[in-house]
């Protein structure tokens, strides 16, 4: 009984441990890249954020790539795991330090969220997902399967509800990466960011986009 109140101590003040340093090395780099994550959030070790990237309210990240520019409300949650479902038991901790067994955790799936996504309220993106740039994620969804670059989808499971700009707009604006511009090259070229891409010529926009310096 003591020996395990002594190994449960030992493994909490580990675990503690190991997390303040996952904590300082993330903090760190999101000083350095303009990031901004709400506090409270739990950021996994093997989580990766771009610049410019904004967690307005705590969130629950396992291992993921998100990118630069992307507008996450609150209370985010990404899995990056299921557990296994085909054994008596489904809890791992009773199957590996108590009983002696394999991991029922599964194998890990990393979900990849892409540049300038807008995330709203209340989601979900379970493993696996690979969500495309320039994505809309409606409040309350649970992302099941994997979202098109500018597509909007929303509810549980996610749908899709419509494109965010006609078809051909999005072909012009498909490899165009402008989320990895410094700050000087998004100043300099304002007047693409106000172009309303809902009505914009696509023809016009590309000869824009070529221009852009
Ligand atoms: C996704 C969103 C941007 C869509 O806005 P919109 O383009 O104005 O869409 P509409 O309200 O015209 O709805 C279009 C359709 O999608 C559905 N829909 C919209 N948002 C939805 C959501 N979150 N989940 C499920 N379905 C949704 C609507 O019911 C409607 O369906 P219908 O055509 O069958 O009636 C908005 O609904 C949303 O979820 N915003 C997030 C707000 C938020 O969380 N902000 C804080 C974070 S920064």
């Amino acid at each position: 009984m003591l020996r395990r109140t002594v190994a449960q101590f030992l493994r909490a003040v580990r675990y503690r441990n190991r997390r303040r340093l996952v904590n300082l090395r993330h903090r760190i780099r999101f000083y350095r890249d303009d990031i901004v994550v709400a506090p409270g959030t739990h950021v996994a070790k093997g989580v990766v954020i771009g610049r410019g990237t904004r967690i307005s309210e705590p969130s629950y990240l396992e291992p993921c790539t998100i990118g630069s520019y992307v507008a996450i409300g609150g209370r985010l949650t990404v899995r990056s795991g299921n557990h296994l479902m085909q054994f008596l038991n489904i809890e791992n901790d009773l199957q590996v330090r108590t009983i002696g067994a394999p991991s029922v955790l599964g194998s890990r799936q990393m979900v990849n969220i892409g540049n300038s996504v807008w995330i709203g309220d209340s989601v979900i993106i379970l493993p696996g997902v690979q969500v495309g740039d320039g994505a809309v994620i409606g409040a309350g969804s649970v992302v099941t399967r994997d979202v098109p670059a500018y597509a909007l989808v929303g509810g549980a499971p996610a749908r899709f509800i419509r494109w965010r700009f006609p078809e051909p707009v999005i072909a012009v604006l498909a490899g165009f990466d402008w989320w990895n511009w410094d700050d000087a090259r998004l100043r300099r070229n304002r007047a693409l960011f106000e172009i309303d891409l809902t009505t914009v010529d696509p023809h016009d926009l590309a000869a824009r986009l070529r221009e852009a310096t």
